[in-house]
């Protein structure tokens, strides 16, 4: 299994049960750092960037109305479908495909001045395999001297007692949250037991394989990449061992 598909009903709801993720004080950063990022790899030309894992445009809509040309790769089309109920085709062009093989729209494989993977989907590929041919495909679509920018959480392990393979994350009145974890092959199964607005309870649970940061430096080498920073969040708060997420950048050699 490649990775999960998103459905009508997670498109349908995707923007309303994200919401946290809409707040300007996490959108801001975030197109900020990207905006800045790909003007200065475009050194005065207009930036051409791709979003692998489009979705409905949380990202690619705001850095679009900046004024920076943005196209897509994206597997559901569901998903597509919320995004072009706020952008046409020609505003922001989208690949229906899977970001580890997919061509992108024009300007395709060597006209981009940046690619990005945000929101931790990079662990939706469930296969090592899958996720270095996704570092390949994103630097297959780079200019040299472009660069890759991936948000991702940094793997939790350490709160998982010896003997377990479940760890708590929410228990709040409309959510119960835990995640199982195999150590093995890194795969992470994400429970989520919820109500919406007082509706009946429901149970899902989505698939993922975690990744470290240096094996994410591994694959940008295996690609042809190298590292350019590390931050931990989209202010560009330093990365320690505190930090539950990071932002990595590398840059496609000439
Ligand atoms: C958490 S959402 C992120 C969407 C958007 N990037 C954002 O930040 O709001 C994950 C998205 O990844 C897409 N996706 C998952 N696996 C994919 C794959 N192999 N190729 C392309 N898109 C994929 C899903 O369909 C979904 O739209």
């Amino acid at each position: 299994m490649r990775s999960q598909l998103w459905t009508e009903d997670h498109a349908h709801h995707y923007d309303e049960r994200h919401g946290d993720r809409f707040d300007e004080t996490v959108l801001g950063p975030t197109v900020r750092f990207l905006n800045e990022l790909a003007a200065e790899a475009a050194d005065g030309h207009g930036p051409q960037v791709l979003e692998l894992a489009i979705g409905t445009g949380r990202v690619a809509v705001p850095l679009r109305r900046r004024g920076v040309a943005v196209a897509g790769i994206e597997r559901s089309e569901p998903m597509v479908a919320k995004l072009r109920e706020k952008v046409s085709a020609d505003e922001i062009p989208v690949t229906v495909g899977d970001m580890s093989t997919a061509t992108a729209p024009p300007p395709g494989p060597g006209g981009f001045h940046l690619v990005y993977l945000v929101y931790n989907t990079i662990t939706n590929l469930l296969t090592q395999d899958a996720q270095v041919d996704c570092f390949v495909n994103a630097a297959r679509h780079l200019r040299p001297g472009g660069n890759f920018v991936i948000e991702n959480v940094v793997p939790d392990l350490r709160r998982l007692p010896p003997g377990q393979d479940a760890v708590p994350f929410d228990l709040s009145d409309d959510h119960v949250g835990f995640d199982t974890i195999d150590t093995v092959s890194q795969r992470l199964t994400s429970h989520h037991v919820r109500r919406f607005d007082g509706d009946a309870w429901t149970r899902s649970a989505s698939e993922h394989r975690y990744v470290w940061p240096s094996e994410l430096d591994l694959m940008a080498r295996i690609a042809g990449m190298e590292p350019v920073v590390r931050v931990a969040d989209w202010n560009g708060s330093p990365f320690d061992e505190t930090s539950g997420s990071a932002v990595s950048v590398w840059r496609l050699l000439d």
